[in-house]
């Protein structure tokens, strides 16, 4: 067990750099299709405001389904348990993307962090605040210190033209009374959420909150402690899709992953973590990112476990 952490990263990197550029890059959001998958960057930010890194963990990349952890707490503080009704918080054992289930379940989504569930979630704080992204936009803004973080308005695009998927699982949640805001609108939020861009060391603070028990960067409660338990608890059953039991058996981190390549964790009471690497596996997570933070949890001893 090491606390060294800028040596355990470089450690991490030198281990997981063969398989970096393996998997396939998201290609069904065209313009994600053009990022480089060479690139690895990792960082690791403590509880008093310290950050590590290596590799390209200060580039921003597009954090895709990571925004759903933070759409999930906003709407949590101000919805309470009420969400629950509209939602579940079983892992699903299907594909992030997956119309089968739904119909089976009645337009209830398994979980906030498949597409269904998080269109649920954004259409939720839709309702409770008029508007989901710019909300989610200055909470990132503030939890990773970085006033720069925004949208990239050609992701946004891309993903709308090419959204038939998500805009099926949005109308048929519709269909079942599950949506409360015209669709085109809570899809437009959805999309611009995901297309926000951040770097390790911006998802790396911007997580603390959640290893901090609910208490965001400048002291402010954002969550209760019991809050914080459940995002952490959805995040370690449900945040990596169908890859989650194979996640906590070789990571142990509650985990959320994004088809940009990214994956943020936490430690409770230590820090946040995000890793990055644009090469995905079958489920849609990072090859490199799931080595890494393997390694990572290995080489520390630090798990929830
Ligand atoms: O809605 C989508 O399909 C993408 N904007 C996000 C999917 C995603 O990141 C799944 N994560 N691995």
């Amino acid at each position: 067990m090491t606390d060294d952490f800028q040596a355990v990263l470089d450690e991490v990197m030198t281990a997981v750099l063969p398989v970096v550029g393996q998997g396939r890059v998201a290609n069904y959001i065209p313009a994600l299709a053009a990022v480089d998958p060479s690139r690895f960057g990792m960082a690791l930010a403590t509880l008093d405001g310290q950050v590590f890194g290596v590799g390209d963990w200060r580039t921003p990349f597009s954090v895709q389904s990571i925004s759903k952890v933070f759409a999930l707490a906003l709407t949590l503080a101000r919805d309470g348990d009420a969400l629950w009704r509209r939602v579940g918080k079983e892992p699903s054992g299907n594909p992030f993307n997956s119309l089968v289930q739904l119909e089976y379940e009645q337009g209830v989504p398994r979980n906030p962090f498949i597409n269904a569930g998080a269109l649920v979630v954004t259409d939720r704080l839709l309702s409770l605040t008029g508007d989901s992204r710019g909300l989610l936009r200055e909470f990132l803004r503030e939890e990773s210190g970085n006033a720069s973080v925004d949208f990239d308005p050609v992701v946004a695009a891309s993903e709308a033209e090419h959204g038939h998927r998500n805009s099926a699982l949005a109308h048929f949640m519709a269909s079942y009374g599950n949506i409360e805001n015209p669709v085109p609108r809570v899809l437009e939020h959805y999309f611009w959420q995901c297309s926000l861009r951040m770097s390790c060391a911006d998802l790396a603070r911007a997580c603390g909150f959640l290893a901090r028990h609910g208490q965001g960067a400048s002291g402010r409660r954002l969550l209760t402690r019991s809050q914080a338990k459940q995002v952490n608890a959805v995040m370690l059953t449900c945040g990596t899709y169908d890859a989650a039991g194979e996640f906590a058996y070789r990571v142990g981190l509650p985990c959320k992953s994004g088809v940009g390549g990214g994956i943020i964790a936490v430690i409770p009471n230590r820090c946040g973590l995000c890793v990055w690497s644009p090469g995905l596996d079958a489920h849609g997570n990072s090859v490199a990112g799931v080595e890494a933070l393997d390694r990572f949890t290995t080489l520390t001893g630090l798990s929830v476990f």
